[in-house]
């Protein structure tokens, strides 16, 4: 594992809880066994301590095909607050990574350990009484663990991130 993704853990574990707030979801990035680029919007990640994470892989879906004969993923995190955009813009310069991706490894389903899924259904507490809430995530048992090797913070043309992306 990359010592620098180690390092930078804890802010990335960071940029990626403000980001699920303000963009409310992360695009998943597999390969088909057909070699073409796939992505998918996926609500559910969180992130572990130890530069791991888990999913919940509700639907039966393309992704989890591609995962099959690849297991590579590559997750991207954008912060689309309307303050930290704002404020950027007016000075020219990001004060936090404004996106960053991270790359890894998808192990296979598995059923989800108490409390697990109650870690991300956490965002949804709200919605508890829709049918909607019923419908999708009311019987959530399954996960999948992601393993990360390295990260890239994505620059934004000639606006620079200060401290060092810092957040
Ligand atoms: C905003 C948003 C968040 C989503 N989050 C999840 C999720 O956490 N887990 C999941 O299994 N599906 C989630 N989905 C549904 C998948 O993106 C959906 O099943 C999609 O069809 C997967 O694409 P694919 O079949 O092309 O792989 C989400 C969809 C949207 C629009």
């Amino acid at each position: 594992m990359d010592t620098v993704l180690q390092a930078r853990w804890p802010e990335i574990m960071e940029h990626f809880d403000k980001s699920i707030r303000s963009s409310r979801f992360y695009t998943f990035a597999t390969t088909t066994p057909e070699g073409e680029p796939h992505m998918a919007p996926y609500a559910s990640l969180i992130l572990n301590d130890d530069c791991t994470g888990y999913y919940s892989d509700v639907f039966p879906d393309k992704t989890s095909r591609n995962l099959k004969a690849n297991p590579n993923i590559c997750i991207s995190a954008v912060r689309m607050g309307f303050g930290l955009w704002f404020k950027a813009l007016l000075k020219g310069s990001f004060p936090c990574w404004p996106c960053i991706r991270l790359y890894g490894t998808v192990g296979p389903s598995r059923k989800a350990e108490p409390g697990e899924i109650d870690r991300w259904r956490r965002h949804m507490k709200p919605y508890r009484w829709t049918k909607g809430y019923k419908l999708l995530w009311a019987d959530i048992r399954t996960v999948r663990d992601i393993r990360f090797q390295r990260f890239e913070p994505i620059q934004l043309g000639q606006m620079p991130i200060a401290s060092n992306g810092r957040p």
